[in-house]
């Protein structure tokens, strides 16, 4: 396994949920942190407690925010080593209820903002040669659920993007990966499904672990359709 100490992130959605379990598991493990939401306070909060998260409030469907935050944290760090696209949100409902703007905003922020930030943060794990990016899918991007259109085809699709970049990164030793949790103790979950007994839900932490525990798998570790390079080595197909 793999010592990630030292290393440095960008990560999304750290205001609350499964992101600011990440956030502080990240933090334990050493690794320089920069989190990005949009509650300028709960973020504030975050980083009070923890001198290794470092602030940087925005939506991330702001491109030009985005690329500034990037710039920033490789010149703050020298580099960006992982990047954790797990800001998401959801509209829930039937169809018919769920208006076209709810089903845009819901593929702007989930598969946009994945996006974008891997858009802007590949150039430069490209250059060394190295890097993470983990996107937080769902299993409601691999299988149908009702009244979950508009969110299910925002995971789909990050799916595709992770699919897509994992091979066209691979070649440049970087790798793209997704977790696909079933329904996670938050308030995305109280909101797209209250029928769930809270008692039988995943909690926060054992996502930031699962995340924890893929940053540390050696490169042989990982096994895969796609052509990876290993360090010093052709792409193997
Ligand atoms: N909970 C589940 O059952 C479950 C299961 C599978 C996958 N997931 C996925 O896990 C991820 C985290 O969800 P969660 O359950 O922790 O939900 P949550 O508690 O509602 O947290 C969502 C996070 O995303 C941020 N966010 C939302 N829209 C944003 C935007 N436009 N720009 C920047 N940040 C934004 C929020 O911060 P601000 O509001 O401060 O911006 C917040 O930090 C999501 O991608 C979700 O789809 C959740």
């Amino acid at each position: 396994m793999k010592n990630i100490a030292g290393k440095s992130c960008i990560l999304t959605g750290a205001s609350r949920g499964i992101g600011r379990a990440i956030a502080l598991r990240l933090a334990a493990e050493e690794v320089l942190v920069t989190a990005i939401a949009r509650d300028e306070q709960a973020l504030g909060e975050l980083c009070a407690e923890n001198p290794g998260i470092h602030a940087a409030p925005c939506d991330i469907t702001d491109e030009d925010g985005v690329k500034r935050i990037t710039t920033e944290h490789v010149e703050r760090h020298g580099g960006l080593d992982i990047l954790i696209n797990n800001a998401g949100m959801g509209t829930f409902g039937p169809l018919e209820e769920v208006s076209y703007r709810d089903f845009l905003r819901t593929m702007e922020v989930n598969a946009g903002g994945t996006y974008l930030c891997m858009q802007a943060a590949l150039p430069h794990m490209k250059a060394a040669g190295d890097g993470d990016i983990i996107n937080i899918s769902s299993v409601v991007g691999l299988k149908g659920y009702p009244d979950q259109a508009a969110y299910g085809a925002s995971k789909h699709a990050v799916m595709g993007l992770t699919r897509s970049i994992a091979a066209e990164a691979a070649p440049a030793g970087v790798r793209v990966r997704a977790i696909c949790p079933g329904g996670v103790d938050t308030d995305l979950i109280r909101q797209a499904r209250p029928d769930l007994d809270p008692g039988t839900l995943i909690q926060t932490d054992d996502v930031a672990e699962a995340l924890i525990f893929m940053l540390k798998m050696s490169e042989t570790g990982i096994t895969d359709f796609l052509p990876i390079r290993r360090k010093g080595s052709e792409p193997q197909l």
